[in-house]
C-alpha cells in the first residue's frame, strides 16, 4: 500500500482533505541472537527492518482520539481523559498505553485522528507491538513537542507494554526500533543501555526468515511465567551470593552455584540466559572478524539452548530451524523472538536461497500441514517522520 492511497483512507475516516496529516514510520526488528537475556538485563543483538509500522496522525479541535488500522478491524474513538485502561486484547491498546504514558511526561489532553498501517506479519515474532507503540510515541513526541529523546521514547514504549498492555516484556525491541540503523546491528548491554553498531558484512550471505505462520496461543502468559522463573533463579542464588539478575553472572560462576537452585527446571532456564549472554559476546567477536562460520554456529547453539534449556520453542520452530541446519549454504539457523510459533532467523548464501525457500517451504507444508512464508530480510532505519515513500 503506498502513502497516497493511506492518505486517501484517512481523508475517508476523517474527512477535511485540505488538512495533510504527518507520517511517521517505524519498523520491526529481527533478533540475530541473545534471547530471552534482555529482561535478565543481559545482551541482545536485534537489527531493524524495512518492514514496518506507517502512522498519518492529525490534531483535532476536541479532545477525541481517533483511532483506526488498515490492518484490523477494531476502531474507537475515546475521550482523552478516558484513557485509564486495557480495551479487552484489542491492538488499540498499543497506542493507548503509550498515550497514557505520555501524559506524564506533560502530554495535554488534545484529540488526534490516527490511521495505522503495517507490513509487519501480525504474530510473527517481528515486532509489530514495539513498532505500534514507538511510531505512536515518536508522533506525539514530535507533534506536540514534548522534547523526549530517541531513548526515551524507547524506555516509554516498554513501559507501556509492561503496565498498560501487561506484558513483561523488555527493552529489546524497542529498542531496536527506536535506535535501529540500515545495515547495522544493535549491541546492546540491556542492563546499562549501552550500545554499539555493529556492521552487519555478511559477504555472500543473507538474513533470512522463516515464518512457521503458528498462531502464538498463550504466548503472553507464557513469556510472563519465564521472566517469573528468571526472578525466582535470582532469588535462590542470593541466599549464597548477592546479585540483582542473571546477566551479572558468568557461565562458570553460574556452574559453580547451580546446586543453589533446587528446582531443575529454573536451574535450566538460568543456564539458558548466562549461556545466551557469553553466546552474544562471542557472536559480536565473531562478526566483527568476519567469522560467519562461528557466527552460524553459534546462532545453532542459541535455538538448542531455547529448545531444551528455556523450552520456548515448540515444534515447528523446531523444525523449521533443522530443516535449514540440513541445507547446505546455511551458517546457522535459530528462532528469534519471544517464541512459542513465530520466525526462525537463518543466515544462507545467497545463491542457495532459491532452493532454500522451495524446498524447506514444501518439507515444512509436508511435516506440518503449514505453510511457511520466507522474507529475506533487509535492515533499515529505526522510527522517523516519512514523506510519502512507498509503503
Ligand atoms: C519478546 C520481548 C523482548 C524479548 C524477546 C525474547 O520479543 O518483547 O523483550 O524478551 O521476546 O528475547
Amino acid at each position: 500500500m503506498d502513502i497516497n492511497t493511506l492518505k486517501k483512507s484517512f481523508f475517508k475516516h476523517f474527512g477535511n482533505p485540505g488538512l495533510e496529516p504527518y507520517i511517521y514510520f517505524a519498523p520491526g526488528r529481527v533478533n540475530l541472537i541473545g534471547e530471552h537475556t534482555d529482561y535478565n538485563n543481559g545482551y541482545v543483538l536485534p537489527c531493524a527492518l524495512k518492514f514496518g509500522t506507517w502512522l498519518l496522525i492529525r490534531k483535532r479541535n476536541n479532545d477525541i482520539i481517533n483511532l483506526v488500522s488498515e490492518n484490523f478491524k477494531y476502531t474507537t474513538n475515546i475521550p482523552f481523559p478516558n484513557i485509564n485502561k486495557k480495551h479487552g486484547t484489542e491492538w488499540v491498546n498499543y497506542p493507548l498505553g503509550v498515550i497514557n504514558q505520555l501524559q506524564a511526561k506533560g502530554l495535554k489532553p488534545e484529540g488526534v485522528d490516527m490511521l495505522y498501517f503495517g507490513n509487519i506479519p501480525t504474530g510473527s515474532g517481528l515486532s509489530s507491538s514495539a513498532s505500534i507503540e514507538v511510531v505512536t510515541a515518536e508522533a506525539f513526541n514530535d507533534l506536540f513537542n514534548l522534547n523526549l529523546g530517541e531513548v526515551e521514547i524507547v524506555k516509554l514504549s516498554q513501559k507501556a507494554e509492561n503496565e498498560f498492555v501487561g506484558v513483561n516484556c523488555g527493552i529489546m525491541d524497542q529498542f531496536a526500533v527506536g535506535m535501529g540503523k540500515a545495515d547495522y546491528a544493535i549491541f546492546l548491554d540491556c542492563g546499562t543501555l549501552n550500545y554499539q553498531l555493529v556492521p552487519l558484512e555478511l559477504q555472500d550471505y543473507k538474513i533470512v526468515i522463516s515464518n512457521t505462520n503458528k498462531q502464538r496461543k498463550l504466548a503472553g502468559s507464557k513469556y510472563n511465567e519465564r521472566v517469573a522463573e528468571c526472578a525466582m533463579a535470582v532469588k535462590h542464588l542470593n541466599k549464597v551470593r548477592p546479585l540483582q539478575t542473571l546477566s551479572e553472572l558468568t557461565f562458570q560462576e553460574f556452574i559453580d552455584l547451580k546446586q543453589h537452585i533446587p528446582d531443575i527446571t529454573i536451574r535450566k532456564r538460568a543456564k539458558h540466559v548466562v549461556s545466551e549472554d557469553q553466546r552474544v559476546l562471542d557472536a559480536v567477536k565473531a562478526l566483527k572478524e568476519n567469522n560467519l562460520k562461528i557466527f552460524g554456529e553459534l546462532m545453532n547453539a542459541s535455538h538448542n539452548s531455547l529448545r531444551y534449556d528455556y523450552e520456548v520453542t515448540g515444534r515447528e520452530l523446531d523444525i523449521l530451524s533443522e530443516l535449514a541446519r540440513k541445507r547446505k549454504g546455511v551458517l546457522g539457523s535459530r528462532m528469534t523472538g519471544a517464541g512459542f510459533g513465530g520466525c526462525t532467523v537463518s543466515l544462507v548464501r545467497e545463491t542457495d536461497i532459491e532452493n532454500f525457500i522451495l524446498e524447506v517451504g514444501q518439507t515444512y507444508h509436508e511435516l506440518t500441514g503449514l505453510k511457511a512464508e520466507f522474507y529475506i530480510s533487509e535492515v533499515g532505519d529505526g522510527v522517523r517522520r516519512v514523506q510519502g515513500i512507498n509503503a
